[in-house]
């Protein structure tokens, strides 16, 4: 007997076309049926919703999360089903049990352990503290260059070099979707283009991904796209690129000359994608964008404190108000934060972005979305975190109407499910894993702010991961169903088909 059936419902089946009415049979984690649906064990009434295959976050920040918060609550509760961890060029993966702890992979996956060296013994870890949705990898150059080069600021030797080439296969044999780089971070930023080409060509043979924080965001922004469009070109790889944006005032606008630039190289025939968060503030650690020796002033004008080991009380505060309070130069306040015992770990929030460039960012066609959430939840993360999905189906779809609703479901199902290699994903068809989410077209909205940014998003009335019931009405269901994706293949620890 079937498990699940969906019926009444508008189905939105991720292709982009048209709602079409059909009742959905789910048996065995899968998809059985669409169309009409005989008797079955749970029954679920659709009336007045939308059904949509569940969402795909590509640019998540989760490896260490699946772990420390299995219940994933911050992303199922917005209807997302899938992420793409392992991204800005660190990873989880692979691991060094005997490496300091709070330096693995760059420290935004701080605090990350266990019994794992590698992508199958991660998988393995997580799938025992039964996540809530499914998780697929990047292997990080960051994470992979600090443990064959450490942070040293050169290029690495060729041994070191056969090093990272050999951790980067490993993650790609054992089913990581691609080879992820953070070149404005440590210690990314001081390798070469050619590093990066040998590295991503890897992924290259494997038909995997290159995805990429560029090296610049804000006044080269134009010279980064043309290196990463050259690493592309030259490592025969997929290249996807990483929450486009234009960083700072005077690079306001840069998204358009950008977004030419990828169209022609397109139109010429290369493989090229990307993403967006849709917001105006970035948020990272902090002591990634500040040369201590000389603190820039009108960044720290724009930055709010999300988390600070050292000073709990300035989570949520503007640097300015802060600084202002206390009569104090807000370069020498920025100075204290990162040099503090553990000022290192501190993440914060940026106001760099022009709300303009964010809806020209989404009305590029084929536009997908990554939160780009970074889930240290002790302190005020990113609203982007709780809110991203959310926020488009909301404020941008129906709002302020940049794209249909099936055209956002696609960009946010089908599209990622084909670019990123998840197999039989981003679809309601039969015989597709049933990942799905029944919302509410005119209620969905983002309530996470950047005061209260830990609060659930409205209008998501009930998520399935893999044919379990994994939230309904505002309640988590710890149904603990999400499997790890291996690229293209069946997924690790779920049925064999
Ligand atoms: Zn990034
Ligand atoms: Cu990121």
């Amino acid at each position: 007997m079937t498990d699940i059936a969906i019926r009444n419902a508008l189905i939105l089946d991720g292709s982009g076309a048209e709602g079409f009415e059909a009742d959905i049979g789910i048996s065995g984690g899968m998809i059985e049926s669409v169309g009409t649906v005989g008797a079955c064990q749970t029954e679920i009434n659709g009336e007045g919703l939308t059904l949509a295959p569940g969402l795909i976050d590509t640019h998540a920040h989760d490896d260490g999360a699946f772990l420390r918060h299995p219940d994933m609550t911050f992303k199922l509760s917005q209807g997302v089903t899938t992420v793409v961890s392992g991204n800005c060029g660190f990873s989880a993966i692979p691991f060094d049990p005997d490496a300091d702890a709070r330096a693995a992979s760059g420290g935004i996956l701080s605090g990350l352990g266990g019994n794992f060296t590698d992508l199958s013994g991660y998988f393995d870890a997580v799938l025992e503290a039964k996540p809530a949705i499914n998780n697929m990898m990047l292997v990080g150059h960051n994470t992979v260059r600090s443990l064959a080069v450490s942070d040293q600021k050169r290029a690495p030797s060729e041994r070191e070099m056969q090093t990272m080439q050999g951790h980067v296969e490993q993650a790609l044999e054992q089913g990581a979707c691609g080879f992820s780089t953070g070149l404005i971070y440590h210690p990314g930023r001081y390798s070469q283009t050619e590093e990066i080409i040998r590295l991503a060509s890897l992924a290259g043979s494997a038909n995997a991904l290159y995805t990429t924080h560029m090296r610049n965001e804000g006044d080269r922004l134009l010279e980064a796209v043309e290196e990463a469009l050259q690493i592309g070109d030259e490592a025969r790889v997929h290249t996807h690129i990483s929450h486009h944006k234009a960083a700072g005032p005077g690079n306001w606008g840069k998204v358009t000359p950008s977004l030419s630039r990828i169209d022609r190289a397109i139109a010429s025939g290369q493989a090229v994608s990307m993403d967006v968060y849709p917001y105006t503030a970035g948020s990272g650690r902090m002591i990634e964008y500040f040369n201590l020796d000389r603190i820039n002033r009108d960044l720290a004008e724009v930055i709010r404190i999300a988390s600070c080991p050292a000073f709990r009380a300035y989570e949520g505060r503007m640097l300015k108000d802060i600084a202002a309070e206390q009569q104090r130069d807000i370069t020498e306040l920025t100075r204290e934060i990162l040099t503090a015992p553990r000022g290192e770990n501190t993440i914060c929030i940026q106001f760099i972005i022009d709300e303009a460039d964010v809806e020209t960012n989404l009305r590029w066609p084929e536009m997908m979305v990554g939160s780009d959430g970074i889930p240290d939840l002790r302190g005020k993360p990113h609203p982007r975190l709780y809110g991203t999905f959310a926020k488009i189906l909301g404020h941008y779809v129906r709002d302020r109407a940049l794209m249909s609703l099936p055209e956002a479901i696609r960009r946010m199902t089908s599209l990622p499910a084909a670019t990123f290699g998840m197999r039989q994903r981003g679809m309601i068809q039969t015989g597709f894993h049933a990942d799905l989410v029944l919302f509410d077209p005119a209620l969905v909205a983002d309530t996470a702010t950047y005061d209260e940014p830990q609060t659930l998003a409205q209008g998501i009335d009930t998520v399935i991961v893999n044919g379990k019931l994994a939230f309904q009405r505002g309640q988590h269901q710890m149904a603990g169903s999400g499997q790890m994706l291996r690229y293209r293949e069946t997924a690790h620890g779920g049925p064999k088909l």
